[in-house]
């Protein structure tokens, strides 16, 4: 495994202050504001030919004083050129996808990405006339025959969202460099306190600061960091020609979320771990898919590339039908039914998951889990007396793995 995160505990903590400390508010402010006024025409100049560069304030869409102070801080955990920040996790890929790609460019996506990545690429780059294909997730360095001429990004997720797959990143990043292609990776479920993904060689790091860095469930925003200076000024004006923008609210949320993100991390892992291995030992359990339980596909990569695992995991049961998953979600009462996940809260989800490479063949039924903050023995009481659900003999099994359902 890699070093321990120590340093980054540091960085957390230490980010963003203001460096003059007397008499200041150790947080970032709260900072509103639209127009951004000077004393001469000059500095006005001055500003807007730079509007584009972290730290200039020329005018509220562009970012103010504390965003730009966040922007810094996710930059130094990530080890990025630069940060950009987005209004949500979905912006951040969209534009990234948008700032790299063009007409006639051809797109390899990993068949495990999240359902509004995948339907992105199918919409508007498709109409963008971006010819998009899907590939196996465990292809690793296997992805080189899958290149064209014409190939000129390649987006990823590790581990899948719903399926859990731990690509190998660093195997991929090497081909796609050799290549001269970008690659795109969605590094949300590990974050930056368990995994830095652009000193494993991929370009831009995407993720969603809705889930553990603000990881309070109030928060809705995205980053996008890139390893190299141009790579970072060509998305940052693409998200600015957009126009799209991180609130003021947001940005105080989630570098308050930083302040406190490897503890939260640490303890969502340790509870995760401790439901997924219980949740193994359940006779109506056929599989769990935690990237750090050593069957789960790409634990070798997960165990290389990772300092640890966040809450969210995936259980496959016994083959049973829907009704009786419903029955069993339904049941449930400390986990609450909904999407996204990295807050405080447990959720339950069915997954379904969607393939394009590959068929997915996997025989039972997937149910996503986001362990929270809960006290463990009452989750698992709560679990074990909804499993018996699953296995009512009254209603014949069924698998239906082709209807799409998106999970965030
Ligand atoms: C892996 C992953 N990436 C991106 C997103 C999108 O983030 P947001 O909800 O902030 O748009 C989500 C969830 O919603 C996600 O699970």
């Amino acid at each position: 495994m890699p070093e321990n995160t120590s340093c980054i505990a540091n960085t957390l903590v230490q980010a963003g202050r203001p460096e003059h400390r007397q008499g200041r508010q150790v947080n970032l402010p709260i900072e509103l504001g639209s127009t951004v006024v000077f004393d001469t025409i000059e500095a006005f100049e001055q500003a807007r030919d730079h509007r584009y560069e972290t730290g200039v304030n020329y005018y509220g869409r562009y970012g103010n004083t504390a965003s730009f102070e966040l922007e810094r801080m996710l930059a130094t955990l990530e080890h990025a050129a630069g940060v950009t920040l987005t209004s949500s996790g979905v912006a951040a890929i969209s534009l990234s996808l948008l700032a790299l790609l063009k007409p006639g460019d051809h797109l390899l996506v990993a068949d495990h990405v999240y359902g509004n990545t995948r339907a992105f690429c199918d919409s508007v780059l498709a109409r963008m006339n971006v010819s998009v294909e899907y590939f196996d997730p465990m292809t690793g360095a296997g992805i080189r025959k899958l290149l064209r001429p014409e190939t000129a990004v390649i987006m990823f997720e590790a581990p899948g969202s719903g399926t859990f797959e731990f690509p190998d990143i660093a195997g991929i990043a090497r081909v796609a460099r050799q290549a001269g292609v970008s690659t795109v990776l969605d590094g949300t479920w590990a974050g930056p306190v368990f995994c830095q993904p652009l000193d494993l060689g991929v370009d831009v790091l995407v993720y969603s600061a809705s889930k553990y860095i603000s990881g309070h469930s109030d928060c809705m925003m995205g980053v996008i960091a890139s390893a190299d200076a141009d790579m970072h000024g060509t998305l940052r004006r693409t998200v600015m020609a957009i126009g799209d923008k991180t609130g003021s609210q947001e940005v105080f949320l989630a570098s308050r979320g930083l302040r406190t993100l490897k503890m939260r991390m640490l303890v969502a892992q340790q509870a995760g771990l401790e439901m997924a291995r219980w949740l193994n030992q359940q006779d109506q359990v056929k599989r769990v898919l935690h990237p750090a339980l050593p069957d789960s596909p790409g634990h070798r990569f997960w165990k290389r590339d990772c300092t640890g695992a966040a809450g969210l995991f995936g259980v496959i049961f016994h083959p049973c039908s829907d009704t009786q998953v419903n029955n069993f979600v339904n049941a449930l009462e400390h986990f609450a039914i909904g999407v996204s996940w990295g807050g405080f809260e447990s959720l339950v989800l069915p997954v379904k998951p969607v393939r394009s490479a590959r068929a997915w063949d996997e025989a039972g039924q997937l149910v996503r889990f986001n362990i929270g903050f809960e006290d463990t023995e009452s989750l698992k009481a709560d679990l074990q007396s909804a499993l018996p659900l699953l296995n009512s003999q009254t209603d014949t099994a069924t698998q239906e793995v082709d209807t799409y359902v998106e999970q965030d």
